[in-house]
């Protein structure tokens, strides 16, 4: 599990570094057509949203708490059928906390990334990539710097799908504009700020928005 959560962590920094670069060249409308391209609707400011991951036919149940006032982004995973949850909260200042709650031996992980969580706008500048039905919604895709493509209904412009270039999926089954996750679930547990106890990785080690993602 650390390893391949730390393979999707790594995503997520290539993202934000790639969103950071210039955008590409199909973000431009093409030549010949009066209307510009739809352009990707931003993340609004707090949401929470339920999404099954699909990983070449691993599928995890993600709640995905984004709290951008806050500074901070959750992802609460569960692989399929297991009895144990992972917690993934990341801070804006760049850290993020990787721990489990429950078992005989809970764990706690922490990175500190040069990145903070994903801006409302870090779709700005993705490349159209048309229309098409998705999940059964007809949708507008875009793809952002090769990393990912992210598909939106037309009609509510709630995301429904996105897909890493690794073939990691998600299927956003619920999208609640405004939720918020209490103040007091935000707390990492004691034994992630316990020197001997929690493992520090060095900043190649990533970050966990990707898990989402
Ligand atoms: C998960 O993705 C694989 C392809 O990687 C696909 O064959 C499978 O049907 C998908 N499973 C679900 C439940 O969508
Ligand atoms: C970032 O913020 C979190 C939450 O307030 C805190 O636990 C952590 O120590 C902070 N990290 C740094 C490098 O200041």
């Amino acid at each position: 599990m650390p390893s391949s959560v730390s393979a999707l962590l790594l995503l997520l920094l290539l993202l934000l570094a790639a969103a950071a670069a210039a955008p590409p060249a199909g973000a431009q409308s093409r030549a010949g057509e009066s209307d510009p391209d739809p352009t990707p609707t931003p993340w609004p400011h707090q949401f929470h949203s339920v999404l099954v991951m699909n990983f070449t036919g691993a599928l995890q149940l993600i709640d995905l708490w984004y709290d951008w006032p806050n500074g901070r982004n959750f992802n609460i995973i569960r692989d399929q059928l297991s009895p144990s949850l992972l917690y993934d909260l990341e801070w804006n200042n760049g850290t993020s906390f990787f721990y489990t709650l429950d078992g005989d031996s809970p764990t706690c992980r922490t990175a500190q990334l040069e990145v903070g969580i994903l801006r409302p706008g870090w779709l700005d500048g993705a490349a159209y990539l048309g229309r098409r039905r998705v999940d059964g919604f007809l949708c507008d895709g875009w793809e952002k710097a090769d990393f990912i493509r992210y598909y939106e209904d037309l009609e509510t412009k709630r995301p429904v799908y996105w897909r890493f270039y690794t073939g990691r999926e998600a299927h956003v089954m619920t999208f609640e504009v405004g939720a918020a996750l209490e103040d007091a679930k935000w707390q990492a547990p004691a034994y992630c700020f316990d020197q001997t106890g929690a493992e520090e990785e060095d900043e190649a080690d990533v970050r966990g928005g990707s898990a989402s993602l």
